[in-house]
């Protein structure tokens, strides 16, 4: 039996050909464009879902009932995908020989990805929490075949901003080049984190104030509540948890101090209850707010927007020529950084033939149905002006999933 062995060891993997690559163009646009497909006829909407409609697309694919067997039955123990048939479409119509899932995991997706790409060479499975490791790692041998011979799976504990360092330790050796052809970035928490009281993530178990994916990371949201300038603690209320009350909620984490400070999920839970106003989004409205701070702590102690937008970069670095970055998000503050970041990689000076970038991405829509407006410049193909989000039927079936942005960029 195949296993999958951390950083650096190997298994392997049957080989089967697939169709080549579709898109092997370098040439370069200096404008941002805007194809729409004229394949794409909406149905008459009301002004309110045109108006949603604008901003994001909603994805019409379903799961087919195997998967729902196998995601919401067998495996329900484990964290569920989310949007699993949405990134399976992005990486299905290339040659896929090396893929990067930054955010391993229960390795969901990836086992998906590897079962789908028998042509795949080389996988890198990255995460912070050596828990998802351990999920991930029996899961991964439990898909590869006996016969296997030619994948080699590396499952590495570091953080994903690290992207360029840990291709070249295992990427140049194997492949010959720290270029990849598919890179896959699934944000936020898995289930595992945010079901054990333990990690101090949930509003609704009582835990230590924790809050770190890393457990070998040195600052846990008990230091930012306990010991962080005042002022610190109202920013990151204000900015990262988007939470109008901060001013009062900063004055009386503060003057806790004087009480000995807060030590559990729920000292801080009793504090937000007793400082959100009864009316304020009806009787439960303390827990809106509850998830507001726990967000807030949990971005500031990971250092999660600093590090996705410098890894966005990183990634997209690490891309082959027409590789493909895929990124879902589960908050607006992520979901602008995505956005904002692929606006400014694509962008660039130098002049291309719009003819050519206009045969290019006809071909590539031609092929893939799941592709509706694009953006292009010079640097790089958006797939994705609006992001798709999750179908109605996953929206149902996993309540987790209702935040999800799927975002794509393509390398040129
Ligand atoms: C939503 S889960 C991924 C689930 C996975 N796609 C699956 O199908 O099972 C996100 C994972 O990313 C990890 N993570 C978050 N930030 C990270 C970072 N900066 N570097 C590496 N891993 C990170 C978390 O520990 C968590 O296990």
């Amino acid at each position: 039996m195949a296993t999958v062995l951390k950083l650096l060891s190997s298994v392997s993997l049957a080989i089967a050909s697939k169709p080549k690559k579709l898109i092997h163009h370098t040439n370069s646009f200096s404008n941002l464009r805007t194809v729409s497909s004229n394949a794409m006829r909406m149905p008459k909407k009301t002004e309110a879902a045109l108006a949603k409609e604008k901003r994001r697309t909603r994805s019409d694919r379903e799961l087919d009932k195997d998967t729902i067997i196998e995601l919401y039955n067998n495996n329900s123990h484990l964290h569920i995908p989310v949007m699993l048939p949405q990134v399976l479409d992005v990486f299905s119509n290339f040659e896929l020989t090396s893929f990067v899932d930054c955010t391993l995991g229960a390795a969901g997706h990836s086992t998906n990805v590897i079962r789908g790409h028998p042509e795949l060479k080389y996988f890198v499975g990255m995460d912070v929490d050596p828990v998802a490791h351990d999920s991930a790692q029996s899961r991964i041998s439990s898909v590869l075949d006996d016969n296997a011979s030619n994948l080699k799976v590396f499952t590495v504990l570091r953080n994903f901003r690290y992207i360029k360092s840990v291709l070249r330790e295992t990427g140049e050796k194997h492949l010959g080049t720290e270029s990849v052809d598919g890179i896959l970035m699934d944000l936020g928490m898995s289930s595992m984190q945010v079901d054990d009281p333990q990690r101090g993530f949930s509003v609704l178990g009582d835990g230590p104030l924790d809050m770190r994916m890393d457990p070998q990371a040195s600052l846990k949201a008990e230091d930012i509540l306990n010991s962080w300038p005042d002022d610190d603690v109202g920013r990151i209320l204000r900015d990262y948890g988007e939470e109008s009350n901060w001013r009062t909620l900063q004055k009386k984490i503060i003057q806790a101090r004087l009480q000995g400070g807060l030590h559990s999920t729920s000292d801080l839970l009793d504090l937000i209850r007793r400082v959100t106003p009864a009316m304020k989004g009806g009787r439960q409205g303390w827990i809106k707010t509850a998830t507001r701070v726990f967000q807030a702590l949990r971005i500031a102690v990971n250092d999660e927007l600093k590090t996705l937008e410098d890894s966005l970069y990183s990634c997209y670095d690490c891309l082959a020529p027409g590789g493909r970055l895929a990124v879902i998000s589960f908050h607006s503050l992520e979901d602008r950084i995505v956005k904002q970041t692929f606006l400014n990689i694509i962008k660039g000076n130098e002049d291309m033939e719009d003819s050519d970038m206009r045969k290019m991405i006809d071909e590539i829509k031609e092929k893939e149905a799941w592709i509706r407006q694009v953006l292009h410049g010079s640097n790089g193909i958006i797939l994705t002006k609006r992001p798709i989000t999750p179908s109605e039927e996953e929206e149902t079936l996993n309540r987790r999933s209702r935040s999800a942005k799927l975002r794509v960029i393509q390398k040129i």
